[in-house]
Order: C-alpha cells, then sequence, then structure tokens
C-alpha cells in the first residue's frame, strides 16, 4: 500500500514566514544594502523575495509575477512615512502580496485586521478585558491590543485587509494612526507611539468602489498602488502553474506535474470570457456574473488534480477540470448558464484539438 507524501508541517496553511524561512534568512545572510529602522532585509532584498532571483546559492522563488516597478513602489512606500494601498479586483494577489511583504519585512504577517461592516474601533484600536476592568478599573492588564497597536509597539507592519468595508468613521481611527504615528488611549491617560518599522499595508477591493470610499483625508495618508489581472496568457498560466504546484505540496498531492495543456485550456477559457472576446479577437463573447479571477482558475486547476489524483489515473484530464470550471462559471444558474452554453458552441465547439474538453464541459453543464 503507498501513501501520499506528507508535508513537513501538519498546519493546513503555513504562514510564509514560516513556509519561505529559509528564502528569507539566506536573502538577510546575502543582503549588503542598508536597511530602514527595524526592517529585517532592505528594500531591494525584500524586492527579491517577492520577484524572484538568487541569495547566495540559495534560490529564491518568485511570489509575484507581474511588473517589477509595482512592486518597487510597493517596498519603498513602507520606508516612508505614508502607508500602502493595495488595490484591483478580486484576485490579483492584493491579500497575498501583503502577506509576502510583512512576512519579509518584520518576519511576521499575522497582525492582521481582516475588514467587514461589523469591524469596529476596537479591532483597530484596543478593547478591554472586562472581568479585568470591573475588578481593577481601567489599567495596561486590563487593556486588549489590536495587532495594530501590536505591530506599532514593536515597530513591525501591520495589515488591513478590505478596508473599504469597513465603515467610514471606524476607517478614520486610522487618521490619527497614519499621520501622528501615535494611538491615545484616553481611559489611562497615555497613548501608544509607533516605533520606527511600523506601517501599515491596506488592501480594497475595486469592486467593492462606493461600498465606502475611503475619505479623502484617509485617502492622503495611503500610497496607492493597483494591481492589475496578468497582462498576458503566459503570464497567468505561469501563475496559475506555480501556485497550482504549491498548493497541491500542502495538500499532499503526489507531485505530478499537472498537465499543462488542460492548464492552458482553463487559463484560456477564463481570460476569454472575463475579456469577453476570443483570444484570436474574432469573436464577441458575453462574460458570466462572476469575476473569474486568476485565484479562481488556481482552485480550479487544484481541484481537477485532486479528482485526478483520487478517482482518476492520477494525470489531470478534460473531464477532470470541466466538473470544476462549470461550477466556476455558472455563479447565476440561468443567465451564467446561457452565456456558458452560447460560448462552448461559438468558441469551443470547432476549436482545433479541444474536442475531448468541448465534450467533457458538455457532459457536466
Ligand atoms: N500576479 C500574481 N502573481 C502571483 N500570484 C498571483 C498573481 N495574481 C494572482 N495570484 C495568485 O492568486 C491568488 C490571489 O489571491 P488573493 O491574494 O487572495 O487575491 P486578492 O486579495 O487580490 O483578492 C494567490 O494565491 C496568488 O498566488
Ligand atoms: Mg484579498
Amino acid at each position: 500500500m503507498t501513501h501520499l507524501p506528507t508535508t513537513p508541517t501538519d498546519v493546513l496553511r503555513d504562514h510564509a514566514e514560516h513556509t519561505y524561512a529559509h528564502e528569507l534568512s539566506a536573502l538577510a545572510a546575502a543582503d549588503t544594502h542598508p536597511r530602514p529602522p527595524k526592517w529585517n532585509l532592505s528594500p531591494r532584498a525584500v524586492l527579491t523575495y517577492l520577484l524572484g532571483g538568487v541569495a547566495g546559492d540559495t534560490e529564491i522563488t518568485p511570489k509575484y509575477v507581474g511588473e517589477r516597478r509595482l512592486m518597487e513602489v510597493a517596498v519603498a512606500t513602507l520606508a516612508t512615512d505614508r502607508a500602502l494601498l493595495l488595490i484591483g479586483v478580486p484576485g490579483t494577489a492584493k491579500s497575498w502580496v501583503s502577506e509576502h511583504l510583512a512576512a519579509a519585512i518584520s518576519g511576521d504577517s499575522t497582525l492582521l485586521v481582516q475588514g467587514t461592516a461589523g469591524t469596529d474601533e476596537s479591532a483597530i484600536r484596543y478593547g478591554w478585558n472586562y472581568a479585568r476592568l470591573l475588578a481593577e478599573g481601567p489599567s495596561e492588564a486590563a487593556l486588549v491590543e489590536s495587532p495594530v497597536m501590536y505591530a506599532m509597539r514593536h515597530g513591525k507592519i501591520a495589515r488591513l485587509e478590505e478596508l473599504t468595508r469597513v465603515q467610514s468613521d471606524v476607517q478614520d481611527t486610522l487618521i490619527t494612526v497614519l499621520s501622528e504615528k501615535t494611538l491615545p488611549i484616553p481611559e489611562l491617560r497615555s497613548e501608544v507611539q509607533a516605533q520606527r518599522g511600523f506601517n501599515l499595508i491596506a488592501t480594497a477591493n475595486n469592486r467593492d468602489k462606493g461600498v465606502n470610499e475611503l475619505s479623502s483625508a484617509l485617502k492622503r495618508r495611503f500610497n496607492t498602488v493597483v494591481l492589475p489581472v496578468p497582462d498576458s496568457l503566459e503570464d497567468e498560466l505561469n501563475i496559475v502553474t506555480r501556485r497550482v504546484e504549491q498548493l497541491g505540496r500542502s495538500l499532499g498531492l503526489p507531485a505530478v506535474p499537472p498537465a499543462l495543456e488542460e492548464v492552458r485550456r482553463v487559463v484560456t477559457v477564463f481570460r476569454e470570457l472575463r475579456a469577453g472576446l476570443t483570444g484570436d479577437g474574432k469573436t464577441k463573447l458575453k462574460s458570466p456574473s462572476g469575476s473569474l479571477s486568476t485565484a479562481e482558475a488556481i482552485s480550479v486547476v487544484n481541484q481537477g488534480l485532486t479528482l485526478a489524483t483520487h478517482f482518476g489515473d492520477g494525470v489531470l484530464s478534460a473531464r477532470d477540470v470541466a466538473a470544476s470550471l462549470v461550477g466556476a462559471v455558472i455563479k447565476d444558474p440561468v443567465q451564467d448558464r446561457a452565456v456558458w452554453n452560447e460560448y462552448l458552441e461559438i468558441a469551443i465547439k470547432k476549436r482545433e484539438g479541444w474536442k475531448e474538453f468541448y465534450t467533457a464541459c458538455r457532459e457536466e453543464s
């Protein structure tokens, strides 16, 4: 009986600073460039960590695939007194880049506030341990610090996900933090002053635009970097294959390289439907309601590989991807289904070499 390979750790999803600990320490060892106060690496080494390269004789894998300049601006911003705002449509690696930046700069990507409509001030400032508060009154010991407060005290990078989902008045608590670099605690008549090295990375979704637009006072405290959808098919293919390989490893799937042809088909379908145009530019298409992001392409391939591993012959086939592809495209059972069926008929049916894929999709739809 054979067993699937096990991964070195049993945590389902390890933090970047652990997963890539060997890369980070190799980069630190080889780093000869000046480091901003409290940074684990120089900006240049952070960039190598993000985009890939070498450090001594250790290979550094690329985390972000895309324009170098964008990452330069993102890294440089964090060395200034402005905070970084990453915006883009869903699945453009905003959270992913934010995690890796925090890991590379502070060695800690866990100082995270998840923004929702219900996020209140205490999630950004501090709360109280009520048992202690009642017993002893307000005291330093009764205070429960937020990730942001912790980051300020220790000169680290804090992260705030989905900033525009947070209500405007709560968002504005950040203004004092980002402009005065201090967090007042009126109850104790004291304050926490940010240590050098503190900064904040926020992410926001383009599609949420208008939900809770940032006030202009807050906007001024941020440098904005827009993360685009991958430019070319090759770029996106590169991202998907890389991530699927990593995910497969952490899920303990055997290390068979995913059949590149099938992955290419998935990415092609995603790009064509997203653009509303076939790759050759000849046929107009309707776009389905979902965002069809790179992140979703990754999960389609990943799910297909899981099917192939456990129920197929271990090689990713058209049938394996079709099942989850259909689910990713058809989010609205009526409209999206019509869009999808039309796409199959006018764009896929006659396409050279796609017969098996077409048949598999037809069977699943
Ligand atoms: N340009 C890119 N480079 C590397 N990975 C990418 C890129 N775009 C998307 N991804 C992958 O897709 C996923 C994006 O997810 P996430 O960061 O949660 O997106 P967002 O926060 O923008 O909605 C990550 O797993 C990431 O690896
Ligand atoms: Mg995100």
